[in-house]
């Protein structure tokens, strides 16, 4: 990163990039969590639940990326150790149920793993609002992102969890 844009920055440098090492957790967590479970998940409406777990699996890489860029701009390291991403997400991670049919529990685990992001996302782009721009930027897109997956899946919950 450049001088000026160091220097318009009035964060700390390591409490941002901690912030951001939470969520690059969370994202990958929530990537392999959706991917694994589109791969597994069996039954009547699988087929389509499965094309919309793989295309928001890639959103969630692609948040994963906008935060590793961050980080690197940062003068930080993203988590070399993929071991470490669970000690150091903020969300966790829920493993896909054991029953590939069980369906709305695929559903519950989503939105659950949605709102955690949401409630993350709003307090972050709100905490660097003055402070560091571009991080609130970038928290502020991503924040927008997840709602619109949240309403997806919310939508999702009505069709399929009667
Ligand atoms: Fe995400
Ligand atoms: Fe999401």
């Amino acid at each position: 990163m450049g001088r000026k844009s160091r220097e318009i920055i009035r964060a700390k440098a390591d409490e941002v990039i901690g912030d951001l090492t939470k969520a690059y957790a969370d994202e990958w967590l929530a990537h392999y969590q959706y991917w694994l479970a589109a791969r597994w998940i069996r039954g009547l409406d699988a087929d389509t639940m499965r094309d919309i777990l793989i295309e928001q699996s890639n959103d969630e890489l692609g948040h994963a990326e906008k935060i590793a860029n961050r980080i690197i701009q940062l003068g930080g390291t993203p988590t070399m150790d993929p071991g470490k991403l669970i000690q150091t997400s903020g969300c966790g991670y829920k493993q896909p149920a054991s029953d590939p049919t069980d369906l709305k529990q695929v559903i519950q685990d989503v939105l659950d793993a949605e709102a955690c992001a949401i409630e993350t996302y709003s307090k972050l782009a709100e905490k660097y609002r003055t402070t560091d721009l571009v991080t609130h930027e970038m928290f502020e897109e991503l924040l927008e992102d997840e709602v619109g997956d949240e309403e997806e899946w919310e939508k999702l919950a009505g069709i399929w969890i009667k």
